[in-house]
């Protein structure tokens, strides 16, 4: 047993020396006669409870050594300990001046790990009562990361005190400052999370007290802004409504602008709905969240809407593309079989220009594009001289093309 806690001790010395405070606070522990003190260890309760937990004072003595099947406390500590063996916490009641010294920790993990901590308490008597207790914060209206804050506790006496965020104690760090004895608590760089209540507690041997809490407002945001489009698609009928909606986390609560690529539109409020939408509404939509007090702002990501007009659809199906296609071939193979018959009359009969013009005048009453052909077929004329058999192979790839595209169709 004696050697099992030696081989516990000695490492945990050497490791502790090494280690600072290990698991833990740094700072030292202050308290009066007959108050009370709780040695929090930084330890989350593990899945599998520690091998053992011995807390020991001074050089060395028991104060209180936790096995799983056995614990046994020190002479001097009976009924004055309370061991939280899940972290490995230690409450010690009933303070007395004897109490003031070096207090250690070691744990021994169920991996079989050994985590030391090491702390000082400081004992101290008064026999002044504890009265009128205040609590005076520099500035409770903040902003987040802007400001720095500063509360200063007040009370009658000489007492210790203790700050407490909430429900948990304030311990001291990179952005917590206690200085003036413990009087005066310092938040560097507020966050959103500093908000409190914030108590100041005193302590002397003849009592204790507790200031009324103080809450701080930090101002904190626009973050996170989002643009939500109510039933999103990839495009909407021109004529129907939409619905959206900005979200920002934000402290006051944000106000929003609306852009439509990029221009501001008049409408302000977390939600935008337009009503009987039009070609010209197609774009992309983003809104903007500002915070008054942080004077802050975000814009979100943007939205696109595409509008597209059922009546005239602006784009065609592939077979109608298709069909229209080959109508126009169609013609101009018909136009250019013309023409060569024309050429050919031309060629053969110049003496009678009649049938000529029948044919020219048959050709003429066709509509608008097909003349354009026609007079493309003419102006082509030389080229196709001698080369008829083109045209008739084109008429029939033509041909094969159109029963190509009933098949696409059907
Ligand atoms: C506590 O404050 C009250 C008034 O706020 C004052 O009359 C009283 O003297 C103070 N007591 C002590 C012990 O300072
Ligand atoms: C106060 O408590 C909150 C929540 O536990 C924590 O996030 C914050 O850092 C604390 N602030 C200070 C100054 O202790
Ligand atoms: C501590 O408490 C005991 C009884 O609870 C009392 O007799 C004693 O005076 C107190 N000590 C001081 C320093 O106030
Ligand atoms: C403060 O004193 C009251 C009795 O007046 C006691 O019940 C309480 O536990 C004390 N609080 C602390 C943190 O010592
Ligand atoms: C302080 O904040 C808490 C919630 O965090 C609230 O319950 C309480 O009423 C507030 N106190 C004051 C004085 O505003
Ligand atoms: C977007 O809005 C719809 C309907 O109002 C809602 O169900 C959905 O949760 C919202 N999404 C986000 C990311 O806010
Ligand atoms: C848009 O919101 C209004 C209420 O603000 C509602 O009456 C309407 O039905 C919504 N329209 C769509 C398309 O969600
Ligand atoms: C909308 O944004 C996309 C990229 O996100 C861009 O390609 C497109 O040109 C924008 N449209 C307009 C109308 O600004
Ligand atoms: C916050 O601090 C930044 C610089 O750190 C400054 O530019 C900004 O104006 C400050 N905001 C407010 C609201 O004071």
């Amino acid at each position: 047993m004696i050697a099992y806690i030696l081989y516990l001790i000695i490492p945990g010395f050497i490791t502790s020396l090494s280690d600072g405070a290990g698991v833990l606070p740094e700072d030292p522990l202050n308290r009066y006669v007959n108050g009370t003190v709780m040695f929090w260890t930084n330890l989350s309760p593990p899945p599998t409870p520690f091998l053992s937990v011995a807390w020991t004072f001074g050089t060395g003595s028991q104060i209180v050594t936790s096995l799983p099947s056995l614990n046994t406390e020190g002479p001097e500590y009976e009924g004055r300990i309370n061991l939280f063996r899940s972290t490995g916490s230690l409450e010690l009641r009933d303070l007395k001046l004897s109490d003031s010294g070096d207090y250690t920790v070691i744990i021994e993990t169920a991996d079989n790990a050994i985590q030391t901590g090491h702390t000082r308490l400081n004992i101290y008597e008064s026999t002044e009562p504890v009265s009128n207790v205040s609590l005076t914060p520099s500035s409770t209206d903040l902003v987040e990361f802007n400001s720095s804050v500063s509360l200063s506790c007040s009370s009658s006496g000489s007492p210790l005190f203790l700050w407490m965020n909430s429900s948990s104690e304030v311990t001291a760090g990179d952005r917590v400052q206690i200085t003036d004895g413990g009087s005066t608590l310092t938040i560097i760089s507020v966050t959103r999370y500093d908000q409190g209540p914030y108590r100041c507690c005193v302590f002397t041997s003849v009592g204790n007290g507790s200031s009324d809490p103080v809450n701080l407002s930090v101002s904190y945001g626009p973050e996170n802004t989002q643009l939500n489009v109510s039933s999103s698609q990839d495009y909407y009928d021109k004529g129907s409504n939409i619905n959206m909606s900005c979200s920002a986390e934000s402290k006051p609560f944000a106000e929003f602008l609306w852009f439509l690529n990029g221009d501001l539109l008049p409408d302000t409020g977390s939600e935008l709905s337009l009503v009987d939408i039009q070609m010209s509404q197609s774009g992309n939509y983003s809104c903007q969240a500002f915070n008054s007090k942080t004077l802050r702002y975000q814009t979100s990501q943007p939205s696109v809407i595409s509008i597209q007009d059922n009546n005239k659809p602006e784009s065609l199906s592939g077979g109608a593309i298709a069909g229209i296609v080959i109508a126009c071939l169609l013609v101009i193979a018909a136009g250019a079989v013309g023409g060569y018959f024309i050429y050919k009359n031309r060629i053969n009969v110049k003496a009678t220009p009649h049938p000529i013009r029948t044919e020219q005048e048959n050709v003429k009453a066709t509509p608008h594009p097909i003349r354009t052909e026609q007079e493309n077929v003419y102006v082509n004329m030389p080229a196709m001289k001698g080369r008829e058999d083109l045209i008739y192979e084109n008429v029939a790839e033509i041909q094969r093309s159109k029963e190509h595209v009933y098949e696409d169709i059907s």
